[in-house]
């Protein structure tokens, strides 16, 4: 039933997730949100996509960008560290660029920082001239170094980083933060910050020109729309007009406030009991319970927090 991988199948779309770890569970939900379902394979390598032409692929992290720019698969899910460093390798190798990032996807992030142990007092990157710098990003590092003019070693290390310094190996290192935990634990600390990263989609630099192309697309619409609308709660509640002036301050971070025309109601909105009016706001993030009593004390009533499922903007 699985494909044989390589062969280029241009009615459907095969996308490259991690099979576990940090972004394997968020990149399946976003992938579902997105209304995608699959029947898993016995190998649970390979998962045949049942609602579209969508594959997945599941494999390690680290392997998602030489899939996309061997055409293994179309797109990927992906750190922007991982993608970034390997673009920056193939470019080092005087290789074209193979893919490319095709939209943030606002989970897995962290950021790849130089730390050096506690104790040294930081005064700039040019104290890092002449030093020893263990790290699993050498060729974001080395543009890095490259761009503040210093001549530094690169010590390139597939694992265990953070460790380097003590067992002498290393000065310091170039390592991804998220916690600060794994830092914290190895008496080191963070001092420059050479890359923002997340979960990105990423896909191949030239694009498709078949089926493929509008499946892709309808993918990105999709995905933009689950991560406009995550966090995003719709507010409902009714009050009298005297009152909107005092709702209106209380929801000003929110959206507008609109009145919802009900049916019978006066031409510029609904009126229901007691001639209130029916109102509605899209807030971003949480509505917290003291947020909704300030508001009933403002003169709001049925207030309800709804979720929003899906929307095309
Ligand atoms: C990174 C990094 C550290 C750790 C930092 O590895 O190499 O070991 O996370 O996290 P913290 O600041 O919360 O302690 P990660 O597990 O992300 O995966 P990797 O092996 O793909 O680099
Ligand atoms: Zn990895």
């Amino acid at each position: 039933m699985t494909p044989p991988l390589g062969t280029a199948t241009r009615d459907r779309l095969r996308i490259a997730i991690q099979k576990s770890g940090r972004l394997a569970e968020p990149a399946r939900s976003l992938l579902a949100a997105c209304g995608l379902s699959w029947r898993e394979s016995r190998d649970k390598l390979f998962c045949y996509g049942e609602s579209l032409p969508v594959d997945l692929l599941l494999v390690r992290d680290d392997d998602i960008p030489g899939l996309i720019a061997d055409g293994v698969c179309d797109l990927g899910v992906v750190g922007r560290n991982e993608l970034d460093e390997q673009a920056g390798e193939r470019a080092r190798n005087g290789l074209p660029p193979a893919y490319r990032e095709l939209h943030g996807l606002g989970f897995g992030q962290c950021r790849l920082m130089l730390a050096v142990p506690e104790e040294w007092e930081w005064q700039g990157p040019q104290q890092l001239q002449g030093l020893r710098i263990a790290t699993s990003y050498p060729a974001i590092l080395a543009g890095w170094l490259q761009r503040q003019g210093i001549d530094a070693h690169v010590v390139e290390l597939s694992g265990s980083v953070e460790i380097a310094p003590r067992l002498g190996t290393a000065d310091l290192i170039c390592d991804l933060v998220s916690s600060g935990a794994t830092l914290a634990a190895n008496h080191l600390k963070p001092v420059e910050n050479l890359l923002d990263s997340e979960a990105v989609l990423a896909g191949p630099a030239g694009g498709f020109d078949d089926a493929r192309a509008g499946l892709a697309q309808m993918l990105l619409r999709r995905v933009d729309g689950v991560l406009q609308l995550k966090d995003r709660k719709l507010l409902m509640f009714s009050a009298a007009r005297e009152s909107l002036p005092a709702l209106e301050r209380l929801l000003q971070d929110a959206g507008p406030l609109v009145i919802v025309p009900t049916q019978g109601g006066p031409a510029q909105g609904g009126s229901g009991q007691n001639g209130a009016l029916s109102l509605q706001t899209m807030c971003e993030g949480a509505v917290s319970w003291q947020q909704l009593e300030e508001l009933e004390r403002a003169g709001a009533r049925g207030l309800m927090v709804l979720t929003v499922e899906r929307s095309l903007a």
